[in-house]
Formats: structure tokens, sequence, C-alpha cells
């Protein structure tokens, strides 16, 4: 949710701003803005509602200069998305400008006190309530800087915030605070640039500060970087090393980020395998299980949160700890967990899995579950993130950064690492004896080659994609491992395409889906020879019989589907468990071409943002 960009340097501020914006823009994308600062305390602010490009038309070539500068591209929360309520928003007498990701939950409050004492506001957001406050601050106190000021104004701020604010008095310098919103400061030679994650810092320097929750930081040409909390105690910044690659973040000749992240999945599968599974040694290593045995062996329950996507790969893994391990799961949507009064005990592993590493009601369910005294074991893919930092242990899905709205190699990531969990605790438990253990080493082994198979049906997806594109509506079904396939299948689909779509496990179309099925209605099976195979076929001659296009998913070689089906997509054969690595690409690739040949903003569908960090 909205993305937030500064720098402050020797270099002109403005080029890096839209370069920056540009980068972090699939976090937000309805409105963009920039605030320029010169050596002189000339403020230059532009806004506008729409893209970045959208920005820089409305700017129709006006190059405001300065070496220091924010700019932020908004996800809405406060307001329609327009140019009044686009940031930077500024204070009351302009003198402070100021860019915000989160939401302050008692703007209202905070905003009638200052509207009593004279503030007048022009936009309906929270983040104007905020500037406002900070420069109350300033000319109450008469001698607070805007380091203090800021620190002292965030004291009375409830809710989520990450900020960067200027002072036209005082050019060579930017303060920035962040709570559970997050916020990484690079460090450069003589400079620094400020982003609300690596992406737009990563070509200019690879040491970054990442900001701690409740910590305020200011960074000054003369002074450098000095941090200290809330409640005003000083922090030693911890200076840490990217490793991302500036090539990651491009489109490598790519039509689309979707698209290339699709094919990238043979890799990053492979990249989540390496060092873990040692198909050599018949074993599997891994830091965040091997740290805590006794604790894995002798767990009660596993509690799984998570949110869309990764919520889908939390059902998946119900089915493999339970098969693998025999221990109870419980999956749950995050945000709803976080307001029960769940019953966590000792002996509760608690799984957190995302992909951003951001979102905001997995993030508040990990520290209800840390309170109760549950052990928090995250999954995530963004190295350094609020989830991978806030949990107790844990384990990188390694895809590599992901741009695209729709997460599609994060999710095949997350399945491998859950694969090797559970079958690693699944031995661990002694459940699985050594040839199965073995075996599934081998299967996990050569998943990576199946999903290179598979890209090879992008073409026979492309028709599919073509012959439904004018449809209104699609079932997707499946059962046991696939059913979650289903619903990842209906949600990229509904995502991009804006196709309405729904998932549901085979059996339970006939309790009330099967009203919808007639002659346009396309139903999407995955139908591979599993456990569920015979009953997956009664499910498809059931559709079949009410008149309803099917298209399935099969393992290579079947007959008796494609017989029925007016589409078949081949899958190799693999251990059941593994299957759902194989079966979601189709859907990855029909949903991308679907949405293509609907004129869909692919990378960034419409409402939408890549990291919820907003509950
Ligand atoms: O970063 P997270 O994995 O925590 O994000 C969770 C969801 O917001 C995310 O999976 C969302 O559903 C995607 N747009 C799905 O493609």
């Amino acid at each position: 949710m909205c993305g937030i960009v500064g720098y402050l340097g020797n270099q002109e501020a403005f080029p890096l701003l839209i370069k920056g914006l540009k980068r972090l823009e699939y976090r937000g994308y309805d409105s963009a803005g920039i605030a320029v600062l010169s050596e002189d305390g000339n403020l230059k602010h532009h806004r506008r509602k729409g893209k970045v490009d959208d920005l820089l038309e409305h700017m129709s070539g006006s190059v405001p200069t300065g070496n220091l500068g924010i700019g932020h591209t908004r996800w809405a929360t406060h307001g329609p998305p327009n140019d009044i309520n686009a940031h930077p928003h500024l204070s009351g007498n302009g003198q402070l400008a100021l860019i915000h990701n989160g939401i302050i939950e008692n703007y209202n409050a905070l905003k009638e006190t200052l509207t009593n004492r004279g503030h007048a506001f022009y936009s309906d957001t929270d983040t104007e309530v905020l500037v406002h406050l900070i420069e109350e601050i300033m000319q109450k106190s008469q001698g607070l800087d805007l380091f203090e000021a800021t620190r002292v104004a965030l004291n009375e701020v409830i809710g989520a915030y990450a900020i960067a604010v200027i002072d036209t008095s005082n050019p060579n310098e930017m303060v920035l605070a962040r709570k559970s919103s997050p916020l990484v400061i690079g460090i450069g030679d003589g400079e620094y640039f400020i982003a609300s994650d690596a992406t737009p810092i990563i070509e200019y320097t690879k040491n970054v500060v990442y900001l701690e929750d409740e910590e305020v930081a200011r960074i000054s040409l003369a002074d450098g970087l000095k941090i200290r909390t809330a409640s005003n105690h000083r922090v030693t910044p911890i200076v840490t090393e990217l490793e991302m690659a500036i090539e990651t973040i491009e489109k490598g000749g790519y039509e689309h980020f979707m698209l290339k992240e699709i094919h990238e999945q043979p890799r990053s599968i492979a990249d989540c395998l390496r060092g873990r599974l040692r198909l050599g040694h018949e074993s599997i290593r891994m830091a965040g299980i091997d740290d805590h045995k006794e604790m894995w062996t002798k767990a009660n329950r596993l509690i799984i949160v998570a949110c869309g996507t990764s919520w889908h790969a939390g059902l998946i893994a119900e089915y493999m700890f339970e098969d693998f391990a025999r221990v109870p799961v419980e999956v749950e949507y995050a945000s709803e967990f976080r307001y029960r009064n769940p019953v966590i005990g000792e002996g509760d592993i608690l799984i957190a899995i995302s992909q951003s590493g951001e979102t905001a009601d997995t993030l508040a369910a990990i520290r209800m579950a840390k309170e109760k005294g549950a052990h928090v074991f995250g999954i995530c893919n963004v190295v350094g993130s609020s989830i991978s930092r806030e949990s107790h242990s844990g384990a990188y899905t390694h895809a590599g950064p992901e741009i695209g709205v729709a997460s599609t190699k994060a999710f095949t990531a997350q399945l491998a690492v859950l694969a090797l969990v559970a079958i690693r605790v699944g031995r661990l438990r002694q459940v699985l004896d050594e040839q199965r253990f073995n075996r599934l080493l081998v299967e996990l082994n050569g998943i990576p080659e199946k999903v290179e198979a598979l890209m090879s049906k992008e073409p026979e997806l492309e028709t599919i994609a073509e012959e439904f594109k004018g449809s209104t509506n699609a079932l997707f079904l499946g059962r046991g491992y696939n059913f979650p396939v289903a619903l990842e299948g209906a949600l990229k689909l509904k995502e991009i395409s804006y196709i309405h779509a729904e998932g549901y496990p085979a059996a339970e179309m006939k309790h009330g889906p099967i009203a919808l099925i007639d002659e346009n209605m396309p139903v999407f099976f995955v139908a591979t020879q599993d456990a569920h195979y015979d009953k997956v076929v009664s499910n498809i001659q059931e559709v079949k019989a009410r008149g309803g296009r099917i298209i399935a998913i099969v393992t290579a070689g079947d007959k008796e589907v494609a017989n029925m089906a007016e589409f078949v997509i081949e899958v190799h054969k693999t251990d059941d468990a593994l299957v759902p690595l194989l079966s979601t690409i189709p859907f990855q690739l029909l949903s991308y071409h679907m949405a293509v040949k609907l004129d869909r903003n692919v990378d960034q569908p419409r409402n939408l943002a890549k990291s919820v960090t907003v509950e």
C-alpha cells in the first residue's frame, strides 16, 4: 500500500524520485506526487490523480531542481483518488511537506482539535492532519525542530505509519518514522535514499538500515543518520547489506512482470530448494527446524495464518502436515484470527505465510500469538521484512522480488518451503519412514524440471483464453490437494481479468453452485490422477450432463477425462502432495492471457496493491 521515496544528497532529487516511484508503483497506483526543495528553500510541489506517467504529463516538462525531495504513489484509504488527496501534503503555512503510508486511526479526533484551533484542511486524508499536527507543535513549542516535533506528534498518533517529512527552512535534512509500515534508508556516499522497500535503492547502494517500529530518524548532510525511539531513547543504526540483484526487478524482455514471474518459476523453486533439499545426503536442512527439533517433534498443533494467495498455500500445507506429520492443523485468515479470542497454548506453533512480510493482518496475528506464548515460524519472500524480523524462526522462500500484483512465483515457492517443512517434520516425528521420505525428496527435486515443461503449454492456454475471454463467470473445481488450487485459480482470474470466478471443492458443487451451470459456464477442473481421481471424474460427468463447458488439468496420458472435456492441459505425474506445484501453473498462464486479451492492466489491476499494509 502506498509507496514512499525520498532523496537527500548532492544529485538532483527529481529524476531519482520519479525512477523510484515507478519502481514502487506496484504498491499503489491511484495517484502520485513529489515535493522537491532547492538549496534556497524553494519548494516545488506537484500531485496528480493516476499513475506516475500522469503526474509527469501534468508537469509537462517542468523539472524542479533541488537535492532534497520526497515522492509518493498512493493506494487510497481516506478519500477518493484525486489530485487533492494525493501526497505530499503540506502544513498550513506551506513550510512542511509530508508523505505517509499507513492509517492514522485517531485522525478524526486530531482533526477536530486542530480545526478548533484554526487549522484548515483541504483533503479527506488522515495524512494532512499529521503534517498540521507537527506544524502546530513546532509553532507552539518555539524551539522544537522538525525531528523533535515529529517525535512528539507521533506520541499523539494511534495507527500505522511510515512517513518522510521535509522543512523548507532546512534543505539539508529529512525526518522519517515508522510504525507497522516498512521504511528502508539506503546509505550512499554522502547521500541517502529512502523507500518503502529496497527496490528503488538497490541500483545506488547495497547498504541499508531498516527502520524499526516506533523509531524516528533524522538524516542530515551535516550530521548523518540519527535514530531515536518515539519515547526518546537513542538507537544505534544497524547497517545491513542487500542481496538483491538489479535484474530481478526489471522486466527482462517480457511484456509484463507477471509473465516474467510465471516463467521464472523453474528457477525460483530450484532456488528455494537449493541447499535445503540434500538428495545425496538424503536429508533436509532448515535452520528454522533444526534449531528447534524438540519443539516440532512435540508440537500439539500448528496454526497457519495468512491472507489471499498465501492463505491458499496454507490450505495446501494443512493436507501436507496431516499426511506427513500427523499433527493437527488449523488454517486461518489472519484478519479473522487476530480479532477472535483463539485458544493458544504451550505446544502450539503458529506458521505465518506472507510474500511481502508486511501484510498488516498477518503481522497483527503473529503479535497476538506471540503475546499468548506461541512460537512463530515465518515464511516470507521479502528479506528483512517485518514478519521475518518479528518471527521467532522461519524460512525465506527465495523467489526473488515479485513485482506483479498477482502472486505467482511467490506462491509456488511458498508451497516448496511448506513441503520441505512438512516432510522434515514428518521424519522428525517418525511418521514418514525412510523410504517414503527419500521418495518425496526425489519427487520434490524433480519439480523445477516439470514446471519448465509446463511452460510449453502456453500456446494452448492462450487458445483457451481466446475461447473464454467473453465469459462473465467461471467455476474452478478440485479435490484434496487440488481444492486450494481451484481457489487460487479463481482468485488469479478474478483479480487480473475482472471475470467473476468461484473456486470450490468439486463435491460441494452440488450443494449450490451447480445451479449456475449452463452452456455459457466454463468449468475448470483439476482432475489429475490422485486419490480423488474417480470422484472428480464423476463431478465432471455431472457438469457435462448440465451442458457446462469443461476444461481440465490432467495427468499426462489421461484418456478418460480427455474424452469428456473440451480442452485438457497435461501435467507430469508426481506425488499427490506436490501436484499443486504443477497444477497451479496453467491457471496462472490462463489468467494472464485472459487479462491481456481483455486489455486489463495485468501488473497493476484496479483497486489492488501488492503489499497490504493496512487492515
Ligand atoms: O504479501 P502477502 O503474501 O502477505 O499478501 C497476501 C495477499 O494480499 C496476496 O496474496 C494477494 O491475495 C495477491 N494479490 C494474490 O495474487
